[in-house]
């Protein structure tokens, strides 16, 4: 990567636009993990050394070209502004014809947030005219956002057709690690695959399925295949119209011998403040919500990775934010942790909520690696050119 942003760039002056990802957890207004934030301190330091003006673009949860209250990354500017112990501008509007004066009056080495990028309609359409919009803010681009470079979006790939454009050092780290992780892993290869976020990764798992042994599917991920293989998920999150999907999964996991597992046991409650019970698939009722796996899925899990050399992991088993319905998530976190200690196997685990996860039980440090991608992570297994990392190739 030889367009990769490094001490030898002179930036005095410059406006640097920096698509960084911001995208953390969130609990009524408060962020309860900082990790993305603290990833990207390296290249904001780097470019206020070199007296740039930096302007940061990113995107939090999926307001699809609307403005939400809820969804304004204004508390995140004052964290990062905390986590550097300087002054970082907020800008309270969406891209307007006013927003280029805006940038044009901070000064060098300052930085100023503009307000969520998916505010904007031009976005997510990767529209040409709103990729041509934000690249007139500035004279250069930086992407250091690993996790969102699976997404054709304007402030990832669209802005590179008109701006010179470079990698961060978060991005090109995360990058390198992948891909030496990647050449190396050995099998069996067993991938762990939970979280909420269901539509995306539903279609990943039938191309991985290809390159792995086994496939654990927990979580909102989890209800899903049973609610189409037949089981009763009562009033769980779940995504609808699959069985289309579902069925090729199945054949396919036939056809490349990569065995699925899905829970045979989970933790219900008819609602989030009341203790689970723990209960066999079968006999979930419809008032009652998944919201955990149950103890004979762990085993099953634990018995899976005893067998195997690698463990990937994206997307926790149930709604570990609340310690009622933790155990499922923490216990496949110490079944990982300890094996790749005792074993020395590659133990990799990405994106938002799973991070949030191994920080909560304090795992960090038992991983061979943790990327911040979730969904982009997962792309990069399959074997995708990521579309923000192809162009920033490309457009050099
Ligand atoms: C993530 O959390 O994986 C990234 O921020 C991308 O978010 P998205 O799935 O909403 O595009």
């Amino acid at each position: 990567m030889n367009n990769t942003l490094d001490q030898n760039l002179t930036l005095e002056g410059k406006k640097v636009l920096l698509r960084v990802d911001l995208n953390v957890p969130m609990q009524n207004g408060a962020i309860t993990e900082t990790s993305r934030i603290e990833k990207i301190i390296p290249t904001i330091k780097l470019l206020i050394e070199k007296k740039a003006k930096i302007i940061i673009l990113s995107h939090i949860g999926r307001p699809k070209g609307k403005v939400i209250t809820g969804m304004s990354l204004e508390p995140i500017s004052k964290k990062l502004s905390s986590l550097l112990n300087k002054e970082v501008l907020f800008n309270k509007n969406t891209i307007n014809e006013n927003t280029l004066s805006e940038v044009n009056k901070i000064s060098n080495g300052s930085i100023m947030m503009l307000e969520n990028i998916r505010f904007n309609e031009g976005e997510e359409l990767n529209d040409k005219e709103f990729s041509k919009k934000i690249s007139n803010l500035g004279d250069i681009y930086v992407n250091d956002a690993f996790s969102v470079s699976h997404r054709s979006h304007a402030s990832v790939e669209g802005i590179t057709k008109y701006i010179p454009s470079y990698f961060g050092l978060q991005i090109t780290d995360e990058i390198n690690a992948l891909k030496k992780i990647t050449s190396e892993i050995k099998k069996p290869i067993t991938l762990i695959i939970g979280g909420s976020k269901i539509s995306t990764k539903i279609k990943i798992i039938n191309n991985l399925i290809k390159k792995f042994n086994n496939i654990i599917i927990v979580g909102g991920m989890a209800n899903t295949m049973l609610k189409h293989t037949g089981s009763k998920i009562g009033k769980s999150i779940c995504e609808n119209d699959c069985e289309h999907l579902i069925k090729e999964i199945l054949e396919n996991s036939t056809k490349y011998n990569c065995k699925i597992t899905c829970p045979v046991d989970v933790i219900v409650s008819k609602n989030f403040e009341d203790t689970g019970v723990e209960k066999n698939i079968e006999a979930v009722n419809d008032d009652e919500m998944i919201l955990d796996i149950g103890s004979k899925t762990i085993s099953c899990i634990n018995m899976i990775i005893a067998h195997s050399n690698t463990v990937l992991w994206n997307g926790p088993a149930g709604y570990f934010e609340n310690p009622k319905f933790q155990n499922g998530t923490k216990k496949i976190l110490e079944i990982i942790a300890q094996k790749t200690i005792n074993d020395k196997i590659f133990s990799v685990a990405g994106g938002g909520e799973t991070v949030a996860a191994i920080n909560k039980f304090k795992k960090i440090d038992s991983f061979t690696f943790v990327s911040t991608a979730g969904g982009a992570f997962l792309e990069y297994l399959e074997g995708k050119t990521l579309p923000g990392i192809k162009a920033l190739t490309q457009n050099v």
